[in-house]
């Protein structure tokens, strides 16, 4: 072709990457892989590999060990052994092999970025621009985190031993974002790779051995869905970061239940990509390219549902189908490529299938004219129009080049499309006006908004999901407290089985009891649902004694319909969500005045069931509650960000929406509000099942909450039998969160029953906590657990 005819295609021309130093790199290594374990490599115990394929050719790149149960006992005994040195270790040294790792990323990251793209498909431009630069930021910025460690989080502890598990759509990346935090905090690592994409991993193996990190800190076992089963059930390990789909995250919920490992996942989404009339249409046309074809859109936060405001859909829709005929498919190595290859054989054919049923169920398929290679798994960017809201292809994770096209009218059915979905991963709104964008990102139930951008990631910010996304962070600040607890918290004793009372010590606390003069019946209290007191739908009681056999009175015993009718209540109080921080401020500052008001007679029913003194210490600092929480209310803040791009990310500390609570039962008030008060703080609607010691603390609690202004709904009471209300609570779709203090039983069952929406519980771990010691009672801690962070990105300067 002739200069001149070049200049009128405009055609590009072949700018393949050279593979040479990476085909090396498998020739050195006789392209067979072992097994990184203790610092050294070894051949797996039951001598069986399996082979890694280039998917932009089919061509097998290695063989790779398979890990069996065996080979994860021995890895996770290594990372044991290593455990208390690494962690003994001083934060600065710790922070030196973190920085010493970010070099090394560097060094090699040619190497890393060719490597990624044979291994996984994804075109070169994106391994070399994006991935390895993020794998490199996230060792700074963790490097940073552990030279800060014991000034910032001086009661914390590392969690121990943490098993990881990751997909293959950012192999490196991924394996970063779970290491980096893990060492910072001084846990050590057992990490399991992707089957597909287990060769950067390997290489990482290489680099933590030029770093001369310690033997058994971190150790790489390769293997499939097996493999990452066993780690998930060893015995000996404290914590399981998961990176994957929903599928296995719920597996591994169930797996984990009975346990008290601690568990963050990371998990698929279905994010909208919401477009208003007055958005830049040719800027918002670039952001939708990184938005789903990105990765042959294999992002968990692929923006895969377009959502457009109808006055612009046609307009779009024509300047998208421009753009998707420019892009360039084509081998994954070539510097000019748009969209690589799809992982696997099977990934490829899970494409297909869904894209068929969504034609199926109504959807028009259009794709461009590009000729695929012919060797390799290969899929063209694909527009799916006049798709149904319920379709498979708007409400499943296709993880693939498809985008699902639908449009509204308004910015309320924005939102309601944008959100009617099981996930909450991310979401991107476009236009160019503030006051829409900022409006819509509030009501997104997600933990990443982006606003006129997308896919924009970075370690200080962090990373993950609402709903069935999963939970936990990665990144940033809240990423760290992931891979941390507690010092006191990790130190503290069980409770005895069966929910028994606990060996509370309230301080000179002695025997008494309340003399005969005492009512011999106090009263019958009732539920407190929606702001109103209602009668049970079972038509009983429970009867409510002293410790020597007195009847105090008679609760009712709620069941299955009371608690979803207050669930629905919780629901509809949105108007507290929805209060202003130094509102909600000012009602639990007026809770704590009508409590002092009526705090001798509450104490003096208590303490019937726990004695005088510790009745009034429950009175006392229940006050003191009150007004803690009145002080976090509006201090409990989020952060701004200034990630390395013209954007600040603004992480809000959100309410979760509505938790169940299982209170414990032994400190009936105190407990009760030690939970309750963190959660409604932050504007989280709750559903409380009181201590069913003394459930009559009920009706003390709801006169209060009726005469302090606490809108009806916000703060819902079901007496009754906890481990049958657990239930309806841990498998009501409605309620997001579940906050259950109990023992050992209780709180595994408590996780074994939340798998089905994969909503976040937060328990006591079976230990006792002193609810009289304000340092471990209250604070930051509970609060944390009861908001989730959303990062809002917006564009910022030039
Ligand atoms: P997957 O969830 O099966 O695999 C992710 C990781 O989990 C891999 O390392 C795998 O070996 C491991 N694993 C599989 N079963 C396990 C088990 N029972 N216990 C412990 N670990 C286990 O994902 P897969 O099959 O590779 O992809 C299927 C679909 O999942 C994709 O089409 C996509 O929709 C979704 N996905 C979502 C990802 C995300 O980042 N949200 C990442 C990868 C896949």
């Amino acid at each position: 072709m002739s200069i001149a005819e070049k200049f009128i295609t405009m055609e590009y021309g072949p700018a393949p990457e050279d593979p040479k130093e990476a085909g090396a790199w498998l020739e050195h290594h006789g392209r067979r892989f072992d097994l990184f374990i203790g610092g050294a490599w070894r051949a797996p115990a039951a001598g069986e590999y399996f082979d890694t394929v280039d998917p932009s050719n089919g061509k097998k790149l290695a063989a790779v060990a398979q890990g069996s149960a065996a080979d994860v006992d021995a890895a996770v005994r290594a990372a044991r052994d290593a455990s208390s040195k690494w962690r003994a270790l001083t934060p600065h040294v710790r922070a030196r092999y973190l920085y010493a790792l970010a070099r090394l990323v560097q060094k090699h990251s040619r190497l890393l970025a060719v490597l990624e793209t044979m291994d996984n498909g994804k075109p070169i431009r994106e391994s070399r621009d994006i991935d390895i630069p993020l794998v490199a930021r996230h060792f700074y910025y963790h490097a940073g985190w552990a030279q800060l460690l014991e000034q910032e989080f001086p009661e914390y502890e590392p969690c121990g031993v943490v098993g990881q598990i990751i997909p293959w759509n950012f192999p490196l990346l991924m394996l970063a974002w779970k290491i980096a935090p893990a060492l910072a905090t001084g846990n050590t690592v057992v990490l399991k790779p992707a089957e597909f994409t287990p060769l950067t991993a390997l290489v990482f193996a290489e680099l933590c051995q030029e770093a001369g990190l310690p033997a058994g800190v971190v150790n790489i076992v390769t293997g499939d869905g097996s493999t990452g089963e066993a780690l998930v059930k060893h015995a000996d390990v404290d914590k399981i970061a998961f990176t994957g789909s929903t599928e296995v995250g719920r597996a591994i919920r169930s797996a984990t239940a009975a346990s008290h490992k601690r568990l963050s996942l990371e998990l698929g989404g279905k994010s909208p990509f919401i477009v208003f009339e007055d958005a830049d249409l040719d800027s918002t046309v670039e952001g939708l390219v990184d938005g789903i074809w990105f990765n042959q859109g294999q992002v968990c936060c692929a923006g895969s549902r377009l959502l457009m405001q109808e006055s612009i859909a046609e307009t779009l829709m024509s300047k998208i189908r421009d753009r998707m005929s420019s892009l360039r498919i084509g081998p994954p190595l070539d510097k000019g490529i748009d969209i690589g290859a799809i992982v696997a054989r099977v990934q490829l054919e899970r494409i297909e299938r869904m894209v068929a049923q969504g034609v199926a169920d109504g959807a028009t398929c259009w794709q461009p004219q590009h000729v695929l290679p012919a060797r390799g798994f290969y899929y063209p960017p694909t527009l799916l129009s006049n798709v149904h809201p319920t379709s498979i292809v708007a409400q499943q994770e296709i993880f693939g080049p498809v985008l699902a096209a639908m449009t509204f009218r308004t910015p309320k059915e924005a939102v309601e499309l944008a959100n009617n979905t099981v996930y909450g991963l991310a979401s991107c709104v476009w236009s160019e006006s503030i006051n829409v964008a900022l409006h819509v990102a509030a009501q997104l139930k997600a933990g990443v908004v982006w606003v006129n951008c997308t896919n924009m990631f970075d370690a200080a910010c962090g990373f993950g999901g609402y709903r069935e996304s999963g939970y936990g962070r990665e990144g940033g600040r809240e990423g760290l407290l992931e891979y941390m607890e507690p010092a006191w918290f990790k130190h503290t004793p069980a409770l005895p089985p069966a929910m028994a009372v606990a060996p509370i010590q309230v301080p000179g606390q002695t025997e008494d009891r309340l003399d005969a003069s005492t009512p011999a019946i106090d009263r019958t209290v009732k539920l407190y649902i929606g702001g109103k007191q209602a009668r049970p739908d079972s038509g009983y009681s429970m009867e409510v004694r002293s410790p020597d056999g007195r009847l105090l009175g008679e609760a009712p015993l709620g069941n299955r319909k009371d608690i979803r009718n207050a669930v629905e209540a919780a629901h509809k109080a949105e108007s507290w969500a929805k209060a202003t921080a130094h509102n909600r401020a000012q009602i639990l500052y007026y809770c704590a005045e009508n409590l002092a008001q009526r705090g001798s007679e509450i104490a003096h029913r208590l303490a019937a069931v726990v004695g005088e003194k510790q009745a009034a210490a429950e009175v006392e600092l229940g006050i003191e509650r009150f007004f803690s929480y009145a002080a976090w209310a509006d201090k409990f803040d989020g952060a701004v960000h200034n990630p390395p791009f013209r954007n600040i990310a603004i992480a809000m500390n959100e309410a979760i929406g509505t938790v169940g609570v299982i209170c414990p039962t032994d400190a009936p008030l105190l407990g009760f509000l030690s939970l309750v008060l963190p959660l409604i703080s932050v504007g989280n609607t709750v559903v409380a099942v009181p201590s069913e010691k003394y459930p009559l603390i009920a009706g003390a609690l709801y006169q209060l909450f009726d005469t302090s202004d606490l809108p009806g709904g916000a703060v819902n009471i079901v007496t009754g039998y906890a481990s049958q209300l657990l239930k309806t609570l841990a498998e009501h779709d409605d309620v997001d969160a579940i906050w259950c203090y109990g023992d050992d039983a209780t709180v595994a069952a408590a996780k074994a029953m939340s798998t089905g929406n994969l909503k976040q519980v937060w328990t006591n771990e079976g230990r006792v906590i002193d609810w009289f010691h304000p340092k471990v009672a209250e604070g930051r801690w509970f609060l944390e657990h009861a908001t989730q962070v959303k990062n809002i990105w917006v564009p910022y300067g030039e």
